[in-house]
Parts: structure tokens; C-alpha cells; sequence
């Protein structure tokens, strides 16, 4: 599996809550999604993250038909948890029944076109620790009918991911790290456990492209125009000034050596830890480009690092 995923939240499309707020990251082109996860293949990424509730299951559907004949030649990634109206595009609820993780899998494998997901995941970050112990022995069912391959949980708490690690064939943590927001707890897991990081919003969610130098609205229907709390670097106005000046910053040492902004940002992350794989969102092929040309230019160096840290007086 290559070191650097893509992540299929975006490609998804417009969906929300029942309260209106937007989940998606507003509209998308499926033909340029699929051009884009085609053209990522091509330049040797090899591993795909998506959630059954990304476009309320659109993403998967793209994903599977981009993929093709090349599905076995790569490493799937999906999420279960979340409940959804697929008619109304709408996020309804979560569930953590043993019940509900079957009929989802069983859901996504259908949407997916495929007959078994690489690397099965929890989407319910603040899951009761009990509940999910009784669905990590779930996912060993799982595994030993074939349907899947190994499991982790999204959650970016090292003692939820822990209750995981226990099982045979959890093979990792999904938790979010990128150079502005490190995750020490976790990293620290991963070397104890063996369990490989898979890194969510290694960009900040597109803050580190460094493309977004000036504060303006983004546009109705994605998170980032009516952030909700979690959500961290923007509010209802665009880009957070005190983000952007640190990425601003950062611009320097993350450009050496030839990088783009967001290529730094991800040797940054390969850098932090050799079990990270970052998993950057991609809207088109010359996003899938350039985070793919990263690849070749790996991580950073200590004095680089050591620069960063100095930078963010950390
Ligand atoms: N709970 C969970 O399990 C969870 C939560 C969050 C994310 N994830 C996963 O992690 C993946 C990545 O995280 P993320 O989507 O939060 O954020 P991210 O990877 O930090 O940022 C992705 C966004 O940055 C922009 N971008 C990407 N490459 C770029 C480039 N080369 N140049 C300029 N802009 C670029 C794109 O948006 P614009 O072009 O619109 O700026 C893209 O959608 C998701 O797709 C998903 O698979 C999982």
C-alpha cells in the first residue's frame, strides 16, 4: 500500500443534517472525481478512504466506478456508524448495533461493486468504549467470513483506540494531524500498538494548499462556509486571519526543495511519524497531481522539522 491516500469525503457532493448544516464540501463534478482517482492510480497511490455516509453513499458509488477492473490492485477503505437518507441527501443519526454494522457493510459492498473492504472503520469518534469492544469482535466475524480484511476506528482518542488495538486484525487508527495541529497522544499510540496512523485533513482542511491567502466566504454547501464546532481554522467568514498568518509562516521551509505548500504539508506528516498515512481530500486532477507528486519527494529533514517547530514556538 502506498504511503499517501486519497480521501473521498469531498467527492461525495453536497449533503447535510437534519438541521440544514452543511456536510459536504459543496458541488462536485463525478466525471473530474473519477479522472482524478484514475490519474492518482497512475501516479502509484494505491490506497482510497471513503465513509458509507460521504454523499450519503455517493462517494462510494464514484470510488467503485473509478476503480473498475483496478480494484484488486489497491486498498479500500470505508466507514460504518452513521445513518442517512439517501432521497433527501440527509445525515439522520448514528448507530452502534452489532446489527447495523452487517446491513451497512453489506450496503457499502454493493456501492462499492466490490465483494470485501480492505480496511473496515468506525465512523462514531465518541462511541461508548463497551459498544465498541462488542464491535470490534464483530469486525474479527467479519474478517473470518471474508468480508473485510482488517478494521480500525476513526477517533482521535488514544484510549478509545486502544479498546481497537485488542483485536487481532485491527490494523489502525484514523485521527486527524497535520503540521498546525499535531497529535502527540496518537502517534505515541501507534508506536506502542504497531498500528499505522491514517491521517485525516493532513491540509486542514485546504488551509495548508496556502491558496487561501485572503479572508472571503466559501460557498454555500461546504462545511467550511457554516463550520461547526469541530471544525477548526475557519468561520463563517473564510480562513481564520490567525491560520492563514501561520501557514503564511510556515510557506518557506515548507517549499524547499522544490515542494508545493501542500506537498510540504505532507512531508511534514511523513516526517512526524512512519507509520502516518496522510489521506488528503482531492476535488479535480490537478489536485490528485500534486498531492500524488509528493510521494517522490518524501519527508522532510530533521533540520527542516526542527525549523517548523521553531516557527510555531512549540
Ligand atoms: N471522521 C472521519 O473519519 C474523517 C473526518 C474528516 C476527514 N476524513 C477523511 O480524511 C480525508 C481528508 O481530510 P479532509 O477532507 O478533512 O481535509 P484535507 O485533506 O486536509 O483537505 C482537503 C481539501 O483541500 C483542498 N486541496 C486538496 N489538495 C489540494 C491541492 N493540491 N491544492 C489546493 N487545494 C487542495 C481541497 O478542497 P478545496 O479545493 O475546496 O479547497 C480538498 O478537498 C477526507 O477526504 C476523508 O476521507 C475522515
Amino acid at each position: 500500500m502506498s504511503a499517501l491516500g486519497f480521501g473521498c469525503w469531498a467527492i461525495g457532493g453536497e449533503w447535510q443534517d437534519a438541521d440544514g448544516q452543511p456536510l459536504g464540501w459543496g458541488k462536485v463534478d463525478d466525471e473530474e472525481s473519477v479522472r482524478a482517482i484514475r490519474r492518482a492510480l497512475d501516479l502509484g497511490v494505491t490506497f482510497f478512504d471513503t465513509a458509507d455516509v460521504y454523499g450519503t453513499g455517493h462517494s462510494e458509488r464514484v470510488l467503485g466506478r473509478a476503480l473498475g477492473k483496478r480494484r484488486d490492485d489497491v486498498v479500500v477503505a470505508t466507514k460504518w456508524g452513521n445513518v442517512f437518507d439517501a432521497d433527501t441527501r440527509t445525515l439522520t443519526g448514528g448507530d452502534d448495533s452489532p446489527e447495523h454494522a452487517r446491513r451497512a457493510l453489506t450496503a457499502s459492498l454493493r456501492r462499492l461493486g466490490t465483494d470485501r473492504v480492505d480496511l473496515y472503520q468506525l465512523h462514531l469518534a465518541d462511541a461508548d468504549p463497551v459498544r465498541a469492544a462488542e464491535l470490534r469482535e464483530v469486525c474479527e466475524e467479519f474478517v473470518r467470513e471474508g468480508l473485510i480484511r482488517a478494521y480500525a476506528w476513526s477517533t482521535d482518542d488514544p484510549e478509545r483506540a486502544a479498546v481497537f488495538a485488542r483485536g487481532e486484525h485491527c490494523a489502525a487508527v484514523q485521527h486527524m494531524a497535520n503540521v498546525l495541529q499535531d497529535a502527540p497522544e496518537m502517534f505515541a499510540l501507534g508506536e506502542e500498538t504497531g498500528l499505522a496512523s491514517v491521517v485525516r485533513s493532513p491540509l486542514a482542511m485546504g488551509l495548508l494548499s496556502g491558496k487561501r491567502r485572503a479572508r472571503r466566504p466559501l460557498e454555500a454547501g461546504d462545511i467550511r462556509s457554516r463550520p461547526p464546532f469541530w471544525l477548526q481554522g475557519f468561520d463563517g467568514s473564510g480562513a481564520d486571519p490567525a491560520w492563514l498568518a501561520r501557514v503564511d509562516a510556515l510557506r518557506d521551509v515548507l517549499t524547499s526543495d522544490g515542494r508545493t505548500p501542500a506537498q510540504g504539508a505532507l512531508a511534514w506528516l511523513w516526517a512526524r511519524s512512519p507509520r502516518a498515512v496522510p489521506i488528503p481530500g482531492f476535488r479535480s486532477v490537478a489536485q490528485a497531481e500534486e498531492n500524488a507528486g509528493a510521494l517522490e519527494k518524501g519527508p522532510l529533514t530533521e533540520d527542516q522539522m526542527a525549523e517548523v517547530e521553531r516557527i510555531l514556538g512549540r
